[in-house]
């Protein structure tokens, strides 16, 4: 149906796979506008708990925004391809309400680290290797990097990071909190699919206020302490609160995917 991603749904979960290996999956408008349908579409499906991000083949996750596309551009034209990619992808991603992982199976720069970075989860493969190169092209990070890098590893290795524009391992990505786990890239998926699972053992109800709660924190003008409150005490007038709390009660699994 699209041209640039693949979307595969099976047990709950959905694989977006970004599909421009000639391109090292690199991320053109029309990508972002094909991701932003497939997520929104995705967002009604009940059928679908968790979504994992992935690049086709097996050297990049995505190796950053299309250069190609926007080497040209003015100041406004500059302000507008950042604003929209925010708006379509970007958040939408980090606000997501089902757990997005990234499933980093290479190469993931500029644009392709800051989609794993608004991702909710981030697993990858021994052989990826992450930064933002941007500076090096002579602009920044305009997909939310300069703040999602920072939240993630702090604002002193984010600052080294961009202004380096030098890619790091995955196992040094693994050291800065930047990834939260990596495997063998044959394992990528089988271990995306094993969180995925665990993940859907659980309400997805609380799961998507948990989400609400988390991101409050880093969102300017809100009190995560506050959200935090008014999430919990929504969770208790919840389905899927009645059904945990009688399952622990009932000694038995609770089934929170009838
Ligand atoms: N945009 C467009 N095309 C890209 C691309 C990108 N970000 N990254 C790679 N490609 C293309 C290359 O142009 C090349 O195409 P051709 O065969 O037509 O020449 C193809 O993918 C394969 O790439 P290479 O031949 O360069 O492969 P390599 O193995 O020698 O190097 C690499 C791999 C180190 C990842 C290198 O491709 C690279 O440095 N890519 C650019 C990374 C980058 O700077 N990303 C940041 C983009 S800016 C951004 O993302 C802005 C933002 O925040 C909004």
């Amino acid at each position: 149906m699209f041209e640039n991603i693949s979307v595969d749904i099976s047990e709950g979960v959905a694989i977006l796979t970004i599909n421009r290996p000639k391109q090292l999956n690199a991320l053109n408008k029309q990508t972002i506008e094909e991701l932003n349908l497939t997520l929104k579409d995705i967002e009604e499906n009940n059928e679908v708990g968790v979504v994992i991000l992935t690049g086709s083949e097996d050297k990049a996750f995505v190796a950053g925004a299309d250069i190609k596309e926007f080497a040209d551009f003015t100041i406004p034209q500059g302000g507008a391809l950042a604003q929209k990619g925010q708006d379509l992808l970007f958040n939408l991603v980090e606000h997501y309400p089902k757990p997005v992982i990234a499933a980093v199976n290479g190469f993931a720069l500029g644009g392709g680290l800051e989609l794993a970075m608004s991702a909710h989860i981030r697993i990858a493969s021994k052989n990826a290797k992450m930064g933002l190169p941007e500076v090096s092209l002579g602009v920044i990070p305009g997909y939310g990097g300069t703040q999602r890098l920072a939240q993630l590893v702090g604002k002193g290795k984010a600052n080294e990071l961009i202004f380096t524009a030098g890619m790091i391992s995955s196992e040094e990505a693994l050291r800065c909190g930047l990834v939260n786990e990596v495997v063998e890239q044959d394992m990528l998926m089988e271990t995306a699919l094993k969180m995925a699972s665990k993940i859907m053992r659980n309400s997805p109800m609380a799961i998507r206020s948990a989400i609400k709660a988390v991101n409050a924190g880093y969102t300017s003008g809100l009190n995560g302490f506050q959200v935090e409150i008014e999430e919990f005490a929504k969770c208790f007038g919840t389905e899927d609160f009645k059904e945990g709390t009688s399952a622990f009660l009932e000694k038995r699994k609770a089934n929170f995917r009838k």
